[in-house]
């Protein structure tokens, strides 16, 4: 149908701070959130434990083949690979390496779309991604793109990275920003764009509570509620 679902979109590229942002945004307005980032690291996950290459033909299938859920809840959700808590291992370099590959198969973004689309309710849903607005949820009641530059991404990664106790190279860290970018956006299949109907927001230059502050603004303007 045209009708507007009860859903928030919120789309854009790695570091942007979109997974914080979705989580609060959803505590906020009394709604959950779908990470849909971690549903394609748990397939990664899949492909990469039945040892075939994250390019290769069979990925489709084994990702067919696995049961991947997510706990819906207000942030951090659950992860499940076939009934196993992968939360912490779909966040390893490994896994982070691979998923950009992954996701740019069909068959795997036709079975995770549906899954997502499965989730959508009559209660708000905030849901972060890459393809929301655009393939999974057109009809979302608002759509927000986040950007903020290559360089703003790759310093708030690496901040984190130290903060965690990760070793971290900012060069480093800007190179695989920009690899990811440029795989994600370059895809034949749901390629990483802004819907033509979405809200643009450079959070370059925004701390996280003036990006919070900001969305839940424009939810009370174009949905209401507050
Ligand atoms: O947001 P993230 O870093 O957890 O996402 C992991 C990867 O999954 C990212 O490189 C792009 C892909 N992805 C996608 O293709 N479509 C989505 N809706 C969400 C993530």
């Amino acid at each position: 149908g045209t009708e507007s679902l009860k859903v928030v979109a919120i789309d854009g590229p790695a570091g942007t701070g979109k997974s914080t942002v979705a989580g609060r945004l959803a505590t906020r307005i009394g709604a959950h959130m779908l990470d849909t980032g971690a549903m394609y690291r748990a397939a990664t996950l899949a492909v990469l434990r039945a040892g075939i290459a994250p390019d290769g033909d069979e990925v489709g299938g084994i990702v067919d083949d696995a049961d991947i859920r997510l706990a819906v809840g207000d942030g951090d959700g659950e992860v499940l690979l076939n009934g196993e808590d992968v939360s912490r291992e779909i966040r390893t370099d490994e896994v982070t390496a691979a998923v950009s590959a992954v996701s740019a198969n069909a068959q795997v973004r036709t079975k995770l779309v549906e899954l997502q689309r499965a989730h959508a309710d009559d209660a708000y849903l905030v849901v972060e991604g890459r393809d929301i607005g655009t393939v999974v949820f057109p009809n979302a009641a608002l759509k927000v793109f986040l950007t903020a530059t290559p360089e703003a991404r790759a310093e708030r990664r690496h901040r984190q990275n130290i903060a965690a106790g990760r070793e971290s190279i900012l060069a480093e860290v800007l190179d695989s920003v920009n690899r990811r970018d440029h795989l994600d956006s370059t895809r034949a299949v749901s390629p990483l764009r802004a819907a033509d109907d979405a809200v643009l927001v450079d959070t370059s230059d925004m701390t996280l509570d003036q990006v919070i502050d900001r969305l839940a603004e424009l939810v009370a303007e174009r949905i209401g509620v507050r």
